[in-house]
């Protein structure tokens, strides 16, 4: 039966272009909607901008440009990304864009009807000098629990302590650096906490739709206290203007939190697709058959298996039959960083000339069904390209098309005797193996397979020798099956490759003179068919091109890292505040990771504070929040700054005796990176910064 799929993938913030994570998303789920089309299956592959938010509205002020300019700005540059990457998606559209206005009111008013929206007013940090309410990332201050300065509104970075804003000590804008001032305002919320929704979304998220970690992860919400509670609490799904997004129907100055209109762009985007086709979204998405599957990484499943379902449900409307959640991807450790930059710039990659379908290979090679983290190796990544790729797969083809050419005229013999075909009957026997792995997105194990065939069929290479039987007098028959049981196995092997490597499929599609490869294809052979002129299918990697991929470019300084709110300076201080705070060089002797917290290293300094009785060096303890960008072993021996004189804290995990100093930007999260302050060369601990 014909499968009808609308997937999409998580919709970007159209606030900066994309970076490598997205693309890995991308790539996932271009593979397996390319696999699905394959099969024969019908697909609605959709995604978007997601343009709202209070971080798009203050980007776009510190541009000079409206929040409509500068998302259509953001907007304009996606499709070099997109094609450069052979990203097929059937639809890009925009969350500000008419449909999804329409259909987020509508499903709002619908959730009303139904008595799950309730308004409360609640007090917030507002920035006086700005004239709006702040978001929790927009107001920083002192930890209420360990005192570190220059916390954000929502948790501690150094201790882990999580809080509501207003718990923060001496709390400042990070807009203006005005203290915030407390106002009430009525919110709007939606009822998550309501017994239907409880009910629905406990047997929804745990019915097996999910994968099973996440499944595990999301039943936390619903373990009861004494009273019979659940942890699953109320939305609050209004801001208050000034805020770029959609207007709340029958709430002037009210609109929708971001994240209630972003999903509904799922929506909005397929609408648009559908209308350019002539259909309808609402008798499309009532036909049974229809499965709705969303691509996300594992930091949006709450919005994805809580919000987004219960939105659905609460409003008559299909929920997801599938989230299908991945990990994140990191560019490889401590080499890396120091050496080669911090990151990989998609566009840079392919301005540089790097093969789109290496990425996608080697990002499908490493991906499989759980929601695990992947690495992004250079030295593996130049690897496997070369040794599957190229070494395997390309190499098949282009030790048997000349003779095909030269010696058949191009035409591959009708049958290819019985070696052969013991070979091809091998290769089309995983047909359906392989399309399992595909449809359970373990790509890895997929193409491990087609390497496995791969090496079955070079190995039959080797032992006929195709360059030696042509050099024998009347050994053509033997020539010419040998080379077209190659041809056939390669186009075999091409089938299995397609959802990964489209571009290069055309090309083969092409040399051999084929109609576009559909998975069925596996069981039919081409027979006595005449085949192109075969031109090389594929480079090697050149290592010289990837160590260029993390050097910034020589010519031009990197663009600035969009930093929504960038940095306000902090209130003006005398040289005598400043001679208060005693900063020392101190050496960091040992360094470990703490158990029980994500964020914390603890270091063992030397700040050159002499010997104890017992003769042994005096060192110091101290926790820093900055596991998050060092490895414990690579910060051994550097030396660095240390707040001397910070009052000792007591952690959850010990006491910390003083802070060692490092730059970041504003907004860790849009602007990633943690530098360590190092003194020059010759700095002894023990020295005062002054
Ligand atoms: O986390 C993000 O990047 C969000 N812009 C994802 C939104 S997904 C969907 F809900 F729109
Ligand atoms: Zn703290």
């Amino acid at each position: 039966m014909t499968r009808k799929l609308f997937v999409t993938t998580a919709l970007p913030y159209a606030n900066a272009a994309f970076h490598i994570g997205h693309m890995m998303e991308y790539i996932q789920a271009d593979t397996w909607v390319r696999f699905q089309r394959m099969r024969g299956h019908e697909v609605q592959f959709v995604c978007a901008d997601d343009a709202h938010g209070a971080p798009i509205m203050i980007a776009a002020d510190k541009a000079g440009l409206s929040p409509q300019d500068f998302v259509a700005q953001i907007a304009a540059g996606r499709a070099r990304y997109l094609d450069g990457f052979h990203i097929g998606f059937d639809n890009w559209h925009s969350t500000d864009a008419p449909e999804n206005h329409e259909l987020a009111r509508r499903i709002y008013l619908a959730l009303r009807e139904n008595r799950l929206i309730e308004t409360r007013t609640i007090e917030q940090f507002f920035d006086p000098e700005k004239g709006m309410f702040l978001p929790d990332r927009f107001i920083k201050g002192e930890c209420p629990k360990c005192g570190s300065p220059d916390q954000y509104g929502d948790n501690c970075e150094v201790c882990g302590a999580v809080y509501a804003p207003t718990d923060l000590k001496n709390p400042y804008s990070a807009l203006s650096g005005a203290t915030p001032v407390l106002k009430s305002s009525e919110h709007f919320f939606f009822r998550l906490s309501d017994p239907r929704c409880v009910e629905f979304l406990e047997a929804w998220t745990q019915d097996g739709r999910l994968q099973p970690e996440v499944a595990n992860k999301v039943r936390e919400w619903f373990t009861r206290d004494d009273a019979g509670r659940v942890a699953l609490n109320d939305w609050d799904i209004s801001r208050d203007a000034p805020y770029f997004g959609i207007e709340i129907p029958g709430a002037p100055g009210k609109y929708f939190y971001v994240w209630l209109d972003a999903p509904v762009g799922y929506l909005a985007s397929l609408k648009n697709r559908l209308g350019q086709l002539g259909l309808d979204m609402d008798a499309y998405l009532a036909q049974p058959e229809v499965e709705q599957i969303h691509f996300i990484g594992k930091d949006i499943v709450t919005f994805h298996t809580l919000f987004w379902p219960a939105m659905l449900k609460f409003s008559g409307r299909k929920t997801p039959d599938r989230i299908y959640v991945h990990g994140h991807l990191t560019v490889s450790g401590a080499k890396m960083s120091k050496s080669r930059g911090t990151g990989i710039s998609p566009l840079r990659y392919l301005e540089l000339g790097l093969n789109a379908e290496w990425l996608r290979y080697y990002i499908a090679a490493k991906l499989n069904a759980r929601v695990e983290d992947l690495d992004f190796n250079p030295d593996d990544f130049a690897a496997r390209v070369n040794a599957d790729l190229v070494g395997k797969y390309i190499n098949i083809a282009s030790r048997a098309a000349g003779f095909i050419g030269k010696r058949f005229g191009g035409r591959l013999s009708a049958d290819v005797g019985v070696e052969g075909r013991i070979v091809l009957d091998a290769l089309r026997a995983h047909a359906e193996t392989i399309a399992t792995l595909y449809e359970e997105r373990e790509f890895g194990k997929a193409l491990r397979e087609v390497m496995l065939l791969a090496d079955k069929v070079n190995e039959y290479v080797d032992a006929h020798k195709p360059w030696e039987i042509a050099k024998q007098a009347g050994q053509d028959a033997a020539l010419h099956d040998v080379c077209s049981t190659c041809i056939e196995a390669f186009r075999l092997l091409t089938l299995y490759l397609k959802p990964v490597l489209p571009a290069l499929a055309a090309q083969v599609e092409g040399f051999l003179r084929i109609a576009p490869l559909q998975w069925a294809d596996a069981q039919r052979a081409m027979g006595a068919h005449t085949i192109g002129t075969y031109q090389h299918l594929m480079q090697r990697v050149d290592p010289k091109l990837l160590d260029a991929l993390f050097e910034p470019p020589a010519d031009a300084a990197p663009p600035p890292p969009a930093l929504p709110g960038g940095e306000a300076l902090a209130a003006e201080i005398g040289i005598a505040d400043f001679a208060k705070v005693d900063l020392r060089i101190a050496k960091i002797v040992a360094a470990e990771r703490v158990e029980g917290s994500v964020k914390l290293l603890r270091l063992t300094l030397d700040a050159g504070e002499g010997r104890d009785p017992e003769g042994r060096p005096r060192l110091r303890n101290v926790f820093s929040g900055i596991a998050g960008a060092f490895k414990p072993e690579d910060l051994v021996g550097r030396h660095t700054v240390l707040v001397a004189n910070l009052a000792p804290r007591k952690m959850k995990f010990g006491v910390s005796e003083g802070m060692v100093l490092a730059a970041s930007h504003a907004d860790e999260k849009a602007a990633p990176g943690l530098y360590l302050l190092e003194p020059g060369a010759g700095a002894v601990p023990g020295l005062r910064v002054r």
